[in-house]
Formats: C-alpha cells, sequence, structure tokens
C-alpha cells in the first residue's frame, strides 16, 4: 500500500517572514497535521532554500514534512553558491526534488546531472522526488509516453531502488505547468502506469509496487479527487495551488 503524498513546491515565492506566517496557519487550519497525527495524505512542503530554516522549526513535531526544490550533485567543497545534501539533510528535510522542467530548462539541467543529483540525495539519507514530463511538442506528436520514459531512464542511471531505497518520481507535463491546462485524469493515469511498467522492467514488481508517483501540472481543490483516483496516480506536486493557506488545504481534504 502507497502512502498518497501531497507536496507543495513553492518555487521562489515568498520571504522567510512570509512563510513563518504561512505555517503557523497552515497548521491551525489543519489540527490533525497541527497535533503530528497523519491526513489520509502524506503532506510536505518544499520552499526556496532561505525558508528551509523557517519549516524546520515551525513544522517540528507536525504531522508535515518539508524539503528543498534542488541539491548539489557535489559533496561538500569548492562549489559556490550550490547547497549540499548534508546540509538538507541536517535541517531535518525528507524530500528534494531533481529535474524539474523549469530547472532542465532553464539551467539546461542534463538527464545524468538530475541522476547524479538523485544520487547524492540518497546518500545523504534524503528522498528524492524525480519530476519527468513531455513539452507540449512531444505530446502533440503522440511521443509523449516516450519521451517521458527515455527521459526517466536516463535520470536514473546510476540509481539503485532493489535495497529499499526510497524515490519519488513526480509526472510533470511541460505544458500543463503554471498554465492552467491540467492533463485529464485519464492522461495522469496513463503515464503513471507507463512509469510504474518502466519500473517493474528495470528494478522489478517489488520497487515498481512501491514507488510513489505523483502528478503536477495545474494541480488545484477542483482536480485533486478526480486526479488521485487513478490507480497509478499517488499524489500530487502542487505549485500555485499550494501558496495559499485555504487552496492547499483544501487539496488535503480532498486527497
Ligand atoms: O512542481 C510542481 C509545479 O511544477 C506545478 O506547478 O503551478 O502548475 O501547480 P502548478
Amino acid at each position: 500500500m502507497r502512502t498518497p503524498l501531497l507536496a507543495g513546491n513553492w518555487k521562489m515565492h515568498k520571504t522567510p517572514s512570509e512563510a513563518r506566517v504561512w505555517f503557523a496557519e497552515f497548521l491551525e487550519a489543519n489540527p490533525t497535521l497541527q497535533s503530528g497525527g497523519q491526513a489520509a495524505v502524506e503532506v510536505a512542503l518544499l520552499p526556496s532554500f532561505p525558508l528551509v530554516p523557517v519549516a524546520a522549526e515551525q513544522l517540528a513535531g507536525s504531522g508535515v514534512a518539508w524539503g528543498a526544490q534542488d541539491v548539489s550533485a557535489h559533496t561538500f567543497g569548492a562549489y559556490t553558491g550550490e547547497v549540499a545534501a548534508e546540509q538538507l539533510a541536517d535541517l531535518g528535510c525528507r524530500y528534494v526534488v531533481v529535474g524539474h522542467s523549469e530547472r532542465r530548462a532553464y539551467w539546461n539541467e542534463s538527464d545524468a546531472l538530475v541522476a547524479a543529483k538523485a544520487r547524492r540525495a540518497m546518500e545523504a539519507g534524503l528522498v528524492p522526488i524525480l519530476c519527468v514530463g513531455e513539452r507540449l511538442e512531444e505530446r502533440e506528436a503522440g511521443r509523449a509516453v516516450s519521451f517521458t520514459l527515455e527521459q526517466l531512464a536516463g535520470s536514473l542511471e546510476g540509481v539503485g531502488l532493489e535495497t529499499g531505497e526510497e524515490l519519488v518520481i513526480a509526472y510533470e507535463p511541460v505544458w500543463a505547468i503554471g498554465t492552467g491546462k491540467t492533463a485529464s485524469a485519464d492522461d495522469a493515469q496513463a503515464m503513471a502506469a507507463a512509469i510504474r511498467g518502466f519500473l517493474a522492467e528495470r528494478y522489478g514488481e517489488s520497487v515498481a509496487g512501491r514507488t510513489r508517483i505523483l502528478y503536477g501540472g495545474s494541480m488545484k481543490p477542483a482536480n485533486t479527487t478526480e486526479i488521485l483516483a487513478g490507480p497509478d496516480v499517488d499524489g500530487g506536486l502542487v505549485g500555485g495551488a499550494s501558496l495559499e493557506v485555504a487552496s492547499f488545504s483544501a487539496m488535503v481534504e480532498a486527497a
């Protein structure tokens, strides 16, 4: 049985002061989580790096996990501006996003670099949320599945999962991110099933059966229940709708 996960990717929004208020309001609005209990879905918040210590302070002891949106592929050293996996782990992070389409596009992150980041994160005890997904041109050319699985194969190079290591995969069709255009629940389920089939071939049925596959791309309270109804869809990676306490709380409720 896979525990569903609803993770809020705040991207580059909010100041540490605003985050402090947001976390307090979110816990007040979700008393079960506030008291350290679990909702029907695991909840995680993934703010910008400067906000992670605030999350660690404010969310400690609650039922809400936290994490970051990127991590260095290197261990400690002369890598100006980078953030080491161990630094995030020391701040209590459970998750770290790797290979988000915005980093692949704006910073030209290759599948090989994404795989190196995933390996690094796992070495430090973090759970990578590895993002894959097609662009509109692949979708319109009927190559969405082949493109996404090729991207996944390259991004999992050298990543071992056979001895219990945990990794989450997020399917985020690029054309649905921030556009208000959500993939249909059928499309989300079809891709999640294709990803699970790939995992079964690559790592075996046990790994495929326990790996959570999230959907991301204009997910909001109105479509949460329908998207999560997919038997292979184990949650969501939420951008815009996670920035407001009310909408993200509504998604937790709907999940
Ligand atoms: O990582 C999640 C994000 O890419 C989705 O953004 O705003 O379409 O929910 P949004």
